[in-house]
């Protein structure tokens, strides 16, 4: 069997580690040609060469909107086209609302949210005009509200209904738009969080174990292909029965 995805030109961004690094091998393997943009160049030069040729590593600050329009614009000057595009990237600044700076909060709204627009912006304007393209969001289960995290669950809701109505949008274009919300992966993001907190998390999964990059990437890699093209606006849990 060919793989799904051979021939098909990839944006992801926050490709240099974690989920962004399972999603860029996962399109790789498929046969996708994957720019692996990240604003750690190290990083992403390291998950552009384990994917192989012909994957590259491209730098990328997502909430710079110039950065995103000429790494857009790069990527069709090279291949002709741009088909896919995985809007990874993502940090979190987690604070109690009392607490929360200024900072904390533009920060993680500039990355998780305006990013997203930036680059679905720009790719959108390319897709349209050949009739064609997949747009994956990568939102989070946080999205719903989340202790401590009033900052990145606003970009993460956001993040819903910006790809709904890009969805709406851009359907006539046959490009389709949906978002995905990993529940608890084990990424360095978690990592991260205090154990006692950690703990609880995990024993809320009723499929009882963290998840993996890869279980996101499946999706993602789903979604991408042709066979998903009758599949947009949706938004998809991928966290174990984390919202049951
Ligand atoms: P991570 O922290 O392990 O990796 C994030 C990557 O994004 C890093 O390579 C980082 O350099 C890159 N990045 C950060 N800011 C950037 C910017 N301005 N421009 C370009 N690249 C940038 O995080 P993880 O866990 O892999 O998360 C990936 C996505 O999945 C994020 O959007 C996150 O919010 C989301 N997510 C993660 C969950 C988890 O349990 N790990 C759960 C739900 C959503």
């Amino acid at each position: 069997m060919s793989a799904s995805l051979e021939g098909k030109i990839a944006i992801v961004t926050g490709a240099g580690r974690g989920i962004g690094e399972g999603i860029a091998r996962k399109l790789g393997a498929e046969g996708a040609t994957v720019a692996c943009a990240d604003v750690n160049t190290e990083d992403a030069g390291r998950v552009a060469q384990a994917c192989g040729h012909p994957a590259y590593a491209v730098r990328l600050d997502v909430s710079r909107a110039s950065e995103c329009d000429s790494v857009v614009q790069a990527t069709v000057d090279r291949h002709g086209r741009l088909d896919v595009l995985v809007n990874n990237a993502g940090i979190n600044r987690d604070a109690m609302l009392h607490k929360m700076t200024d900072e904390q909060w533009d920060q993680v709204i500039s990355v998780d949210l305006t990013g997203v627009f930036f680059m679905a912006r720009a790719a959108s304007r390319g897709m349209r005009s050949q009739g064609s393209g997949r747009i994956v969001n990568i939102s989070s289960a946080s999205w719903m509200g989340n202790v401590g995290q009033a900052n990145y669950a606003a970009a993460k809701a956001g993040v819903i209904g910006l790809s709904r109505t890009a969805a709406r949008e851009l359907a006539r274009s046959q490009v389709t738009v949906n978002a995905i919300c990993p529940g608890f992966i084990d990424t360095a993001m978690t990592r991260g969080i205090p154990q006692q907190i950690r703990e609880a998390q995990l024993a809320r999964i009723p499929l009882g174990r963290a998840g993996q990059p890869a279980d996101v990437a499946a999706l993602v890699a789903f979604l991408a292909s042709d066979e998903a093209g009758y599949i947009t606006g949706e938004v998809i849990n991928v966290g174990g029965g984390y919202v049951l």
